[in-house]
């Protein structure tokens, strides 16, 4: 993995924050459960600076600032195969001018989503993470193919993303992402579950999605050699660039007042 770490020494933001550094954004609805998210309307009050309600965060992205394209992947090991794409995703996106964020399975370090969890109870790298996305431009996630499909893990990080649901836009709203699957054979079922995952969170996949072959992956050098997936994957990131240029908009997140009582 070293060869990854001096590729990666060049990146604006390389990797999500330790567990023993937290890094609570400001505004998230922290005393919400995913449960209240799912099924209250969210408060306009929320979005105003009323009643002692701050204003929302609004993530802006002025013509001229960099895009940001944040790339997800990786299994809970913390040497992980399927990571080498991704990151050699990350560094065509940085070299063609994306600041760019890696936010890996094994350092979110995620419990399994509870719908009855409140934000707060999770470790602050979910709260990172919702973050990260709000200010994403674009995203890229890598799946490693387990029993044909994406793994649970990267299925149990998207879930958490129902915290997003009171934003403006919800979820990945209007987002670009970009699909990538690593493993054997049946690697497209990763790509077709991947899809239908960013469909229901109202992301826009890019047209160019890859399943890179496990034998594509030289483990000796820790580097893609085979031309045809390099290509594919230069593909890939150009036209996501060029969405999330085109459809960068700004992301508003609520801020909520305290619960009274313990029920809002
Ligand atoms: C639980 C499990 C299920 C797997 N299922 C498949 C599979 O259905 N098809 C396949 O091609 N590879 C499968 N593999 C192999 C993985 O795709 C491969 O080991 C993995 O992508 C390596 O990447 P990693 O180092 O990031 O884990 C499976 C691996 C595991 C651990």
């Amino acid at each position: 993995m070293v060869a990854l770490i001096d590729r990666a020494r060049h990146w604006i933001v390389m990797t999500t924050p330790s567990r023993r550094q937290p890094n609570i954004a400001e505004a998230q609805p922290a005393n919400a459960s995913a449960l209240d998210v799912m099924n209250t309307l969210p408060d306009p009050d929320w979005y105003e600076q009323v009643n002692g309600v701050e204003g929302p965060t609004v993530y802006t992205d002025p013509e001229n600032a960099p895009v940001r394209i944040l790339g997800i992947g990786g299994t809970t090991s913390e040497k992980s195969w399927s990571l080498v794409p991704l990151d050699i995703a990350l560094d065509r996106a940085a070299a063609a001018g994306a600041d760019v964020v890696r936010a890996t399975v094994y350092e979110l370090d995620l419990p399994m989503f509870r719908t009855d969890w409140k934000l707060e109870q999770y470790p602050p790298t979910l709260p990172w993470l919702l973050d990260q996305i709000r200010q994403a431009d674009g995203i890229i996630i890598c799946s490693p193919t387990y029993h044909g499909t994406m793994s649970g893990a990267i299925k149990n990080l998207l879930d958490m993303l129902i915290f997003l649901g009171w934003d403006k836009p919800a979820y990945l709203g209007g987002k670009p992402v970009a699909l990538m699957a690593y493993g054997g054979m049946t690697s497209m079922g990763v790509l077709s579950g991947l899809t239908q995952v960013v469909r229901g969170l109202k992301g826009i996949t890019v047209p160019t999605h890859i399943a890179v072959p496990e034998r594509a992956v030289d483990r000796e050098r820790i580097e893609i050699t085979d031309e045809r997936v390099l290509d594919r994957i230069d593909e890939m990131v150009t036209e996501l660039m060029r969405f999330a240029r085109q459809l960068r908009q700004p992301h508003q997140a609520p801020n909520i007042p305290p619960r009274r009582g313990g029920v809002r």
